[in-house]
């Protein structure tokens, strides 16, 4: 394998002098080398270089119009940081200074004109077989790497699912389905799309806010299935599923559990700060809370929930309106009204200069 990675090698002899490049050549296919070519213009070296992407250099350093060196200096860009090209340097020139300019320029071995056909034949060898162990090594990397990725993914998916699962456990009692949550986190993507979000925001929310009422495991049956009014004192019971889903999320080392603990603990909160479990107001409400805020409402209103019928959709969007920029973010309201095609209703449309001066 290793051998015919050799011999298969495609060589580039650069010498201004015909008669050693035939000489070259001639050597190299009689040692089997069937891909060697020859340019006596160095001029064309790059060039011919960028069509054969050769294996192997030979360059010639004494040569009219453009040196060896100049020729070293143009290929430099060519060669990726990671690839082993080598060039080997013909020279009648030994001095010291030359072989150490050659080098610097990125020439990686020598050979002195006149040389010995068997010498020439075993360095030539000797940097082919290197480059061939060097791309096996770039290979086994890449393979390696790709391996890493995949793992990675893997744990990155299993991180997302058993979150999904935990949504889904959360939901189970009041939600059979689970599908209330999947379509919250389709609304938040939604809405964050709209306002021009960037993508992996985006993604994230769509995974966090499934999250949002997970702290429902921590709320009784007996509160959280009662199908009358809850008393003031079981609707606070039912509020503390905001501190225990942060609670639940807390101390995340990822940004989608961060999000998701933000979702659980603020997405009760309202925009003029009647809200639980903090109060907070206005952008004090982390974004990602109050997306879902919106995203949760309005799904809740427009599918069956345990404790309420849907609504018709323009009734649903009547409420929205309404609590744009009290209940809710009024850019957040009109984000989804936008990504929904909902036309907001006329009488909102009419007072829409005071909603925007609210914010
Ligand atoms: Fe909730």
């Amino acid at each position: 394998m290793r051998e015919e990675g050799v011999r298969d090698a495609r060589i580039l002899v650069v010498d201004d002098q015909e008669a050693n490049v035939e000489l070259l050549l001639s050597l190299l296919r009689r040692e089997g080398y069937a891909h060697a070519v020859g340019v006596t213009d160095p001029r064309e070296a790059v060039d011919r270089c960028r069509d054969l992407r050769p294996d192997l250099i030979l360059l010639d350093l004494m040569m009219p119009h453009l040196d060896g060196f100049e020729v070293m200096a143009r290929l430099r860009p060519m060669i990726p940081d990671d690839e082993y090209l080598p060039i080997l340097v013909l020279t009648a020139d030994v001095t010291l200074p030359t072989r150490q300019r050659a080098l610097a320029a990125g020439a990686h071995d020598f050979l002195v004109k006149p040389s010995d056909a068997t010498e020439v034949m075993l360095r030539i060898r000797n940097l082919l077989m290197t480059r061939v162990l060097h791309r096996e090594l770039r290979r086994h990397n890449e393979r390696l790497e790709a391996m890493v990725a995949a793992r990675t993914r893997e744990l990155e998916e299993t991180h997302v699912e058993l979150l999904e699962r935990l949504a889904v456990a959360a939901e189970c009692r009041d939600d059979a389905t689970g599908q209330h949550t999947r379509r919250v986190g389709e609304h938040a993507a939604a809405i964050a799309a709209q306002v021009g979000l960037p993508a992996g925001w985006i993604e994230t929310i769509r995974r966090a806010a499934p999250l949002h009422d997970v702290g429902k495991i921590g709320v009784p049956d007996a509160i959280l299935l009662k199908p009358a009014g809850l008393t003031a004192a079981e609707f606070e019971v039912i509020k503390t599923h905001t501190t225990i889903g942060g609670r639940i999320l807390a101390g995340g080392r990822y940004e989608l559990l961060r999000t998701a603990e933000a979702v659980a603990r603020h997405h009760h909160e309202r925009w003029d700060g009647t809200g639980y479990p903090h109060g907070l107001r206005g952008e004090e409400i982390p974004l990602e809370a109050r997306v879902v805020a919106v995203a949760d409402a309005y799904d809740s209103m427009t599918h069956d929930r345990p404790y309420r019928k849907a609504l018709r959709a323009r009734d649903a969007w009547e409420i929205l309106w309404g609590g744009a920029g009290t209940q809710w973010d009024a850019s957040l309201v009109e984000a989804l009204s936008a990504a929904m095609g909902a036309a907001p209703p006329t009488a909102v449309l009419a007072r829409d200069g005071d909603r925007q001066r609210s914010h």
